[in-house]
């Protein structure tokens, strides 16, 4: 519950990712005026940037319902005709992880997104018919961490497109400020910036890191959120001061050691530190390249001097 409630409900709320908001805030101003149904909505970007929260809050600004599954729990068609037929006028329906969704299900998706309506097969062999059935008009909001992977048929139904981008350090300041207000913890304004330097750009990472700080606040102080306790804390749980952790390292230090820097295949890197690909790619990838220690090539990934320095390790052809 706690969780849930750390979570703006309401645009005003929402701190960071202003283009993004203000243009969600007309199209549903617009929506309302016209009492229609809002657009769909493609959500995109890194996790943890708020794709999951920004759905809440649109249906909280448009007044209406909102029923929240993702792609791979839709497993037959059967089961999203059932959720579409439950929705109720104007409702919002999210799906996570879009990209993830069978090809049978996104079939029965793009009739429901273009005209409201469900087709229906009735019988089978040559007395089969297709019966349509009308869908209260709803907003599909969509997530996905990987909009190269949505076929372009899907991609081409959303009426709104919105790229998610990392937050500022100040915005995660902000953020980290008001979480601690929620949780009624004490927190000096440097702490909150010291977490919101070591959060990737993330909300989520910061709201956790916060927690985490907290914890040792509480039983290694007198429950204030000191600038020494979040830099010892952080510390101790091997966040460093750009907010890399233990995977980052590992996966950087196996680049430069094990293959001089790169190029490498991202799957020969999963395998040499026993990480899943997809999570490499998904969430600690994006980061690095966004930071400038990683790039990608057409042969793999390579770690540029920048990295090399962070780590403290020779930077290859160059005297020290
Ligand atoms: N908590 C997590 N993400 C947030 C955001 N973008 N704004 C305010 N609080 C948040």
């Amino acid at each position: 519950a706690v969780e849930l409630s750390l979570r703006p409900r309401y645009l005003a709320e929402y701190i960071g990712q202003a283009q993004v908001k203000d243009n969600l805030k007309i199209y549903i101003e617009a929506a309302k005026m016209r009492q229609e149904a809002l657009d769909h909505v493609l959500l995109y970007g890194p996790p943890g940037l708020g794709k999951t929260t920004l759905s809440n809050i649109i249906a909280n600004e448009l007044g209406v319902n909102v029923r929240t599954t993702s792609g791979p729990a839709i497993e037959r068609p059967g089961d999203l005709a059932a959720i579409l037929t439950n929705l109720q006028q104007g409702d919002v329906l999210f799906i996570d992880e879009i990209h993830r969704l069978h090809r049978t299900v996104e079939e029965v998706l793009y009739p429901a997104m273009e005209d409201y309506a469900l087709d229906i097969m009735i019988g089978k062999g040559p007395s089969a018919r297709s019966v349509r059935l009308d869908l209260p008009p709803f907003t599909l909001v969509g997530a996905t961490t990987r909009i190269g992977l949505l076929s372009s048929p899907l991609r081409d139904r959303f009426g709104v497109v919105s790229r998610l981008e990392y937050y500022t350090v100040e915005e995660l300041t902000y953020i980290v400020s008001r979480t601690s207000d929620i949780l009624q913890v004490q927190i000096v304004g440097e702490a909150a910036r010291e977490i919101g330097m070591r959060s990737r750009g993330t909300p989520r990472i910061a709201n956790r890191l916060l927690r985490r700080v907290r914890d040792f606040a509480q039983v290694k102080g007198d429950g204030i959120i000191t600038v020494d306790i979040a830099k010892a804390s952080l510390r101790l749980i091997q966040v460093d001061d750009l907010g890399l952790d233990e995977i980052d390292h590992k996966m950087l230090r196996a680049i430069i050691l094990n293959f001089q820097g790169g190029p490498v295949g991202l799957d020969t890197i999963a395998a040499t530190i026993g990480e899943e690909s997809q999570t490499i790619e998904d969430v600690y990838e994006p980061y690095l390249l966004q930071i400038g220690f990683l790039q990608r090539t057409p042969r793999g990934r390579t770690v540029t001097p920048l990295a090399y320095r962070h780590l403290g390790l020779p930077i290859p052809g160059q005297q020290d």
